[in-house]
């Protein structure tokens, strides 16, 4: 099915087969130096032509993206690394046959092919395979490598469903490829293999724990170790990342004195009469009663809680509550991404229930 959304076209594409055509139809635009919005198994992405400077530009402004927040270049092939990366670290090829496709991004020293407006002039490029077959049948059908960042308005969550590139992008960009919610709800894991020592820039689908099983030793990015003034080592830990509007904060101890605090911080703002919104475990959210409570899922399913985490943010500012209250989670597995998220999006505060 095909249909119109401010002037977008949106194609359905939950199934391979039947969405062809519309693959076909992307293809062409992105061919063209035109944007299509597209599942990926992380979150919905806003492609370009790599090769296309002016292309990807018109990502930035579809966005509103700052110009130094370089994007990340997805393939089909293996082979295709050849063309964007100028030399392949050895330990290239462990990662690529263990973890692609799938949810991670490798920085590698830039290629003379990839326009500077890809890598905001660094001399590095991140690339990654994804895993959802409509992306790779995209690319391939595009003969091309897609640069794509999360197909989000810049400040914003990341998008896991087509509703929500909409909410963002309707309008601004030709074509959305409608691929149903993604699975794994939050964005790839950066290693930057530049260093000595591989580097984790960013936590994602593929965990820390993976990683070290099967490079030995990994090193971790503290985003408050480099200076002020001086260059982050990634440019997107400069940027204020996703906040909701409310305040949010997270509510961390022991289980059961994180569900009496909240209780308590519910009661106190109602009689102040002002609305808290929730975001809590399954097994916790019978307990409470506030003006929208979100519910990632199981404690003991954390993959299932990254999936939901995005949508569920979206939920509590359109409700428009007065303040967020989150539980946290074990920060093992997935887990570590899930609260580097929740971190970002209540900038850091926490509150320790006692
Ligand atoms: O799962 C994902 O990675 C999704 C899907 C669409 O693939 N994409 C995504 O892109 O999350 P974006 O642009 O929202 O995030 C890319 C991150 C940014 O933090 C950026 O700074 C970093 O990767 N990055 C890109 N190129 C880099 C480079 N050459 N060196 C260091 N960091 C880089
Ligand atoms: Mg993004």
């Amino acid at each position: 099915m095909w249909r119109k959304v401010k002037g977008t076209l949106v194609v359905e594409a939950k199934d391979l087969k039947k969405a062809e055509r519309g693959i076909q139809e992307a293809a062409q635009i992105i061919r063209r130096g035109g944007l299509v919005a597209f599942p990926t198994e992380t979150v919905y992405g806003l492609g370009a032509s790599a090769f296309s400077g002016s292309a990807v530009e018109r990502i930035f402004r579809a966005k509103g993206r700052p110009g130094d927040n370089p994007l990340i270049v997805h393939i089909a092939e293996e082979k295709d690394l050849k063309e964007l990366a100028a030399q392949r670290p050895p330990l290239v090829s462990l990662l690529v046959e263990k973890f692609w496709p799938g949810p991670l991004t490798l920085v590698l020293p830039r290629g003379p092919r990839v326009p500077p407006e890809v890598t905001a002039g660094l001399d590095t490029v991140a690339v990654r395979m994804p895993r959802h077959p409509v992306a790779l049948a995209l690319i391939r059908a595009a003969g091309l490598p897609i640069a794509a960042p999360s197909a989000n308005r810049s400040g914003r969550p990341s998008p896991t469903t087509a509703e929500h590139v909409l909410e963002d992008l309707a309008g601004r960009i030709q074509m959305l490829l409608d691929g149903g919610p993604c699975p794994v709800g939050l964005e790839s894991t950066v290693l930057d293999l530049t260093h000595e020592v591989p580097l984790l820039l960013r936590p994602g689908g593929v965990t820390l724990e993976q990683l070290q099983e099967t490079l030995g030793e990994v090193h971790l990015l503290d985003p408050h170790s480099y200076k002020k003034g001086e260059a982050p080592p990634s440019p997107g830990l400069k940027y204020r990342h996703y906040a909701p509007r409310a305040p949010m904060y997270m509510v961390e101890g022991e289980p059961s004195r994180v569900v009496k605090e909240i209780k308590k911080i519910c009661r106190e703002n109602h009689l102040k009469g002002r609305r808290v919104g929730l975001l809590v475990t399954e097994e916790n959210r019978s307990q409470f009663r506030a003006d929208a409570v979100e519910v990632l899922g199981l404690r003991r399913s954390p993959e299932e809680m990254a999936a939901r985490l995005f949508d569920s943010l979206r939920r509590l500012d359109a409700s428009g509550v007065d303040l967020i209250l989150a539980e946290t989670v074990e920060e093992t597995g997935i887990g570590l991404a899930l609260m580097n998220r929740l971190r970002k999006a209540a900038s850091g505060r926490t509150i320790k229930a006692r």
